[in-house]
C-alpha cells in the first residue's frame, strides 16, 4: 500500500497532497476530553499506552487523514530527564526552572520513563490504516530548553536569551541534543515512520544566538537519528523562522520544512530547493471560522503547491473551540 505521506516525504509531488493537522488530537474533539476526563494528570494520561493509542486514532478515524501523529507531548523530554513537570489546570505546562550548572548536575535521561510510549507507538502501528503514515516527535531543544528555563509557557524567554550565552545554556543544550536524539531513535525502533521536531519558539532566538541554539543541535539530531534510521524523514518545523527558511533547511538536513501562517507558502518556496518537501501553513483561525473563506485558501495552496512535494497542513496547532465539522470540510476541499 502506497502511503502519500511518505512518497512526499522521500521528494515526489503528489495530486491531492496528503493532509494531517498539527494538534489533530485534543480538546476540540468531544470523544478526546471524554477520554481525558479518565486520567487526572496529563503527563500519565501521555504515559498510559491504552489512552494514547486511542487518542492518537481518533481524529484519523473521524477524518481520514494521511497521517496519525504520535500522542504525547515535547515536555516528556524533561520528564525523562528528572525535572519535575506538571499541568496546571487551564495554565498550560509548569516545570521546576533550572537555571544553573547545579540544577542541571541532577539531571540525567532515563528512558524507561519514557518506555510507555514506544509501546503506544507499537500499539498505533497495529491499527492505523495502511495508507497512513505514523509520524513521531519531539521538540527542538531551543524550544524545550526555553519551558525547562522558564518553567513555564508564555513568558518573553527574557531569562533564556539571557541565559543562552552561558556555558550553562551550551551544557544544556548537549543535554538535549543527547536525549532527544536517544527519544527519537527509540520511537523509529518502535515503528514511527516519520518525524517532526517542533521549533515552536524559533523566534525568540536572537539573530547572532542562531547558529548555535537553532541550527547545530538540530543537525546534530538529524544526524544522529538518520545514523541509526538512514531512510526517516524528518520534518523541521521552525515557527517564526520565515526570514531564514532557506538557511535552516541547508543548515539541518531535514526532508521537509513546516511553515507558519505568518509566512507566504509561495514566496518561501521560492527560495526553497525544489526537491524539498514543504509542509503547511492554512491560518488555523480560518479553520476556525470555517466556510467558504476556508476553503477558499485551502484551494489555493493546494493548487500554488501542485508542483512540488508538498503536505496540506496549517501553519500552527488545531484552536481548541474549532467545530470539528470544519476539520472534515477542510480535508474534503483538500481532496476536492
Ligand atoms: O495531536 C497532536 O498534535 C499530538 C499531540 C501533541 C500534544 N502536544 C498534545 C497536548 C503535540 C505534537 C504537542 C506538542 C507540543 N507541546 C508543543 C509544540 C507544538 C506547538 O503547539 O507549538 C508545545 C509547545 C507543547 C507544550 C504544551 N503541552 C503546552 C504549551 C500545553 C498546554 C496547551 C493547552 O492548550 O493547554 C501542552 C498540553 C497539551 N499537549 C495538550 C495536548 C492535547 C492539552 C492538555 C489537556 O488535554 O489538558
Amino acid at each position: 500500500m502506497v502511503k502519500k505521506l511518505l512518497e512526499v516525504l522521500r521528494g515526489k509531488p503528489v495530486a491531492p497532497p496528503p493532509v494531517w493537522l498539527m494538534r489533530q488530537a485534543g480538546r476540540y474533539l468531544p470523544e478526546y476530553r471524554a477520554l481525558r476526563a479518565h486520567a487526572k494528570d496529563f503527563v500519565q494520561f501521555c504515559l498510559t499506552p491504552e489512552l494514547a493509542v486511542e487518542v492518537t486514532l481518533q481524529p484519523v478515524r473521524r477524518f481520514h487523514l494521511d497521517a496519525a501523529i504520535l500522542f504525547a507531548d515535547i515536555l516528556l523530554v524533561p520528564h525523562a530527564l528528572g525535572q519535575k513537570l506538571w499541568f496546571a489546570e487551564g495554565e498550560g505546562p509548569r516545570l521546576t526552572p533550572i537555571r544553573d550548572a547545579e540544577g542541571l548536575n541532577q539531571l540525567s535521561y532515563d528512558a524507561a520513563k519514557l518506555a510507555p510510549v514506544m509501546q503506544t507507538i507499537r500499539g498505533v502501528r497495529a491499527l492505523l490504516p495502511p495508507d497512513a503514515t505514523l509520524i513521531g516527535f519531539a521538540g527542538s531543544p531551543w524550544t524545550v530548553a526555553t519551558y525547562m528555563m522558564e518553567g513555564q509557557g508564555g513568558t518573553d524567554h527574557a531569562i533564556s536569551r539571557a541565559l543562552a550565552a552561558t556555558a550553562f545554556f551550551a551544557s544544556l543544550i548537549d543535554l538535549l541534543v543527547e536525549s532527544t536524539s536517544a527519544y527519537l531513535i527509540a520511537q523509529a525502533d518502535a515503528g514511527a515512520e516519520a518525524l517532526q521536531l517542533f521549533e515552536s519558539w524559533a523566534a525568540s532566538v536572537p539573530d547572532h544566538l542562531r547558529a548555535e541554539a537553532v541550527f547545530e543541535p538540530t543537525a546534530r539530531i538529524v544526524k544522529a537519528v538518520k545514523a541509526k534510521h538512514p531512510d526517516i524523514p524528518i520534518i523541521g518545523f521552525p515557527r517564526g523562522g520565515g526570514a531564514w527558511l532557506a538557511d535552516y533547511a541547508q543548515a539541518t538536513g531535514i526532508d521537509c520544512i513546516g511553515i507558519d501562517q505568518m509566512t507566504d507558502l509561495v514566496q518561501a518556496a521560492a527560495t526553497l530547493p525544489p526537491h524539498l518537501a514543504l509542509q503547511g501553513n492554512l491560518d488555523p483561525e480560518l479553520l476556525l471560522s470555517g466556510g467558504e473563506a476556508m476553503r477558499k485558501e485551502a484551494r489555493r495552496l493546494v493548487e500554488a503547491m501542485a508542483a512540488r512535494p508538498y503536505i496540506f497542513n496549517l501553519g500552527h496547532g488545531v484552536l481548541q473551540p474549532t467545530p470539528p465539522e470544519h476539520v472534515a470540510e477542510l480535508v474534503a476541499a483538500v481532496r476536492g
